[in-house]
């Protein structure tokens, strides 16, 4: 689709070149065809342009709207640093979907972010930040404390508040 738009482009600059340089055959008067061959240059540029500057933006769009989604959760862009940091630090002890992480020291998040938290992203969010900046020995095991502070604990949290529990 990309590429056909690009193709097109081309096409259409060629015919352009090829109908006004065929045209220029005929008699022209002085300076006249100068300035016809710099507009017909014009063209054949612009459109060459517009045939590569359409297809790079789509692409580049199609990248980021799907770095900015999990288990068909939108994510800002905080959030999609969050699960950059999740992936880096916690996947390896905790299973969660939107990271395809399936570690098993500590608990499921899928489930106890949503059985502690609820369904709040409030709630989910204060609980996941909590659990970080504090650790937890709850009985279940032991969690490290401050593995992640300040912005990058915050990424995290609002990450896990916004995908857990989603399929
Ligand atoms: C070394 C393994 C390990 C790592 C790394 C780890 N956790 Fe944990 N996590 C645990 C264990 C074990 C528990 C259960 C603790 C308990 O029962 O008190 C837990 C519990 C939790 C809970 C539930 C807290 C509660 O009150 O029920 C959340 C949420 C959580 N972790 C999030 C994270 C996040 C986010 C990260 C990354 C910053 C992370 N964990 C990194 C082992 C880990």
């Amino acid at each position: 689709m990309v590429i056909a738009f690009f193709i097109l482009c081309a096409v259409v600059a060629v015919a352009v070149y090829l109908a006004a340089t065929g045209g220029s055959r005929r008699e022209t008067l002085p300076g006249e065809s100068r300035l016809a061959n710099r507009t017909v240059l014009l063209v054949v540029v612009i459109t060459f342009a517009f045939g590569l500057v359409v297809p790079v933006l789509v692409l580049v769009k199609n990248g980021e709207s799907q770095a900015s989604t999990a288990v068909g959760v939108h994510l800002s862009s905080k959030e999609v640093k969050g699960r950059e940091l999740f992936v880096a630090a916690c996947a390896i002890c905790h299973t969660l979907k939107a990271t395809n992480s399936v570690g098993r020291v500590g608990p499921i998040l899928d489930k106890i972010v949503p059985e502690v938290a609820g369904s709040s992203f409030k709630a989910r969010k204060a609980l996941v930040l909590s659990t970080i900046l504090e650790g937890r020995a709850l009985g279940l095991g032991n969690m490290p404390k401050r593995l992640y502070e300040g912005p990058q604990a915050e990424a995290v949290a609002e990450f896990v508040a916004a995908v857990a529990g989603h399929k």
